[in-house]
């Protein structure tokens, strides 16, 4: 299994442009099932859990041409071959349980393997289904498979006892084909739920208020191939800024939406690292005037502080100035950096949802291992900082969500090697 060999850096400096975001393009690809024709996905970034969607969408029926070069996928979407998701394909990747309100809507039954947790939780989904029940569907689990069948799904009005981002995006492509309207209340508000809404808009679906707490989809008979950019990846950003805040750099991050990022670029402004908007960008940079300071942390549902930002902001904390109190309110068991950090040097205590981080001078190289996609990249960003080398291993977990990380981080001047 690879890993990397990660040299302590001086500070990053130079410009990179993000990609298109995972998280977007991984609920958009189900909905494509939803389409009949031709559907072109643009600023798809070359990702393995991207890779495994698409997988499952050919095991489907839907036939897919993936320029990886031009970041663009051609699917070319049928009457489906069939309902099923085949166990291990499903298993690689956990939202790929995205395919239920798709499927359910378009053939009138599926049969989806419950996806397992992961190393940041179990991962439930019983919001996801009170949804296809509301909307009318037959809900059956055997043999650890989820059975759902509808003859024809009715639109109904759900209330979400938490804004679940899978379970707003599932209740909203399978509402697109039910009859009569949907009212989704107390639903996700994330940049990629309005992605999603965007995409179903221009295939012919009538989804309105994505983006806030209340979305209402009148349903249609059918949806068409369309033509469709996804939004950037703000936590691709996020990981970037980071990276100049930890090595106390400078870098230019372009393809970006500012609002996006807000919750992170203000965290940043509070530990007195600079932030800069420019003409097709922002700036990060640190500018030598006394060191980073700490700052208390909770993660929350959009627009407030993103869970999948924690773990490399801890990373940021654990060399800054004072004690930052960081609270995991979305996940129950996403501190696994925590361990890997220590052996880094770094002093955090773990006191139930909350990590309370006592800023060191300085970091040592180590060996260490990422425990999943965002755990990964905040080793790697310790390790720009750390002194000596450090290894990371499993770092396939972070070829999952970050397309050429070393590669972008070395052209700012790091030193990984991946072997
Ligand atoms: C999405 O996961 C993202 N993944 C996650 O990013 C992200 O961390 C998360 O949203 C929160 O922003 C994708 O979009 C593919 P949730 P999702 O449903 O949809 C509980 C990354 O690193 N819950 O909003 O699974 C759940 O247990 C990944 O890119 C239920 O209780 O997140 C968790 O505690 C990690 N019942 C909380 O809600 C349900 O039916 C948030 O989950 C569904 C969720």
């Amino acid at each position: 299994m690879d890993k990397f060999v990660i040299e302590q850096c001086g500070p990053l400096s130079g410009t990179v442009r993000i990609g298109g975001a995972k998280n977007a393009v991984l609920p958009i690809l189900a909905a494509a099932l939803l389409t009949e024709g031709t559907t072109i996905i643009r600023d798809v970034p070359n990702l393995s859990d991207v890779e495994a969607m698409g997988e499952l969408l050919q095991s489907l029926g839907v036939t897919l041409d993936w320029n990886r070069g031009e970041g663009s996928i051609k699917a070319a979407v049928g009457s489906l071959s069939h309902s099923e998701a085949e166990y291990d394909l499903v298993g690689k990747l956990r939202a790929s349980f995205l395919i239920m309100g798709p499927l359910l809507a378009r053939l009138g039954e599926v049969k989806v393997p419950l996806p397992g947790g992961c190393a940041i939780g179990t991962r439930p989904v019983d919001l996801h289904l009170k949804g296809m029940a509301a909307l009318g569907a037959k809900i059956e689990q055997a043999h650890g498979y989820m059975t759902a069948t509808a003859s024809k799904l009715k639109g109904a009005k759900i209330y979400l006892d938490f804004p679940s981002v899978g379970a707003t995006e599932n209740i909203i492509m399978a509402a697109s084909l039910a009859e009569g309207q949907t009212i989704i209340e107390n639903c996700a508000v994330e940049p990629e739920i309005v992605d999603l809404a965007n995409f179903l808009n221009s295939a012919g679906a009538d989804v309105r208020g994505a983006g806030t707490d209340t979305v209402k989809i009148n349903g249609v008979k059918s949806l068409k191939g369309t033509d469709h950019t996804v939004i950037p990846d703000r936590i691709e950003a996020g990981t970037y800024m980071l990276a100049a805040a930890i090595t106390r750099g400078d870098i230019h991050i372009t393809n970006i939406v500012m609002d996006h990022v807000k919750p992170v670029t203000a965290k940043l402004k509070e530990v007195k690292v600079k932030v800069e908007e420019t003409p097709n960008g922002i700036r990060v940079y640190y500018d030598g005037n006394g060191d980073v300071v700490a700052s208390d942390i909770k993660t929350l549902p959009y627009p407030g502080f993103p869970t999948d930002m924690q773990a490399v902001f801890m990373s940021l904390l654990a060399t800054a100035n004072g004690t930052s109190i960081i609270t995991e309110s979305i996940f129950e068991n996403r501190f696994m950096q925590v361990g890997e950090l220590k052996r880094m040097g770094a002093d955090i205590k773990i006191e139930g949802r909350s990590a309370v981080v006592e800023g060191v001078r300085r970091l040592t190289g180590a060996q260490v291992k990422a425990t999943d996609l965002r755990a990964g990249a905040a080793l790697v960003l310790a390790a720009l900082k750390a002194e000596g080398s450090t290894e990371v291993s499993d770092i396939y977990h972070i070829d999952r969500g970050y397309q050429g990380l070393a590669e972008q981080l070395n052209a700012l001047g790091a030193r990984i090697l991946r072997c």
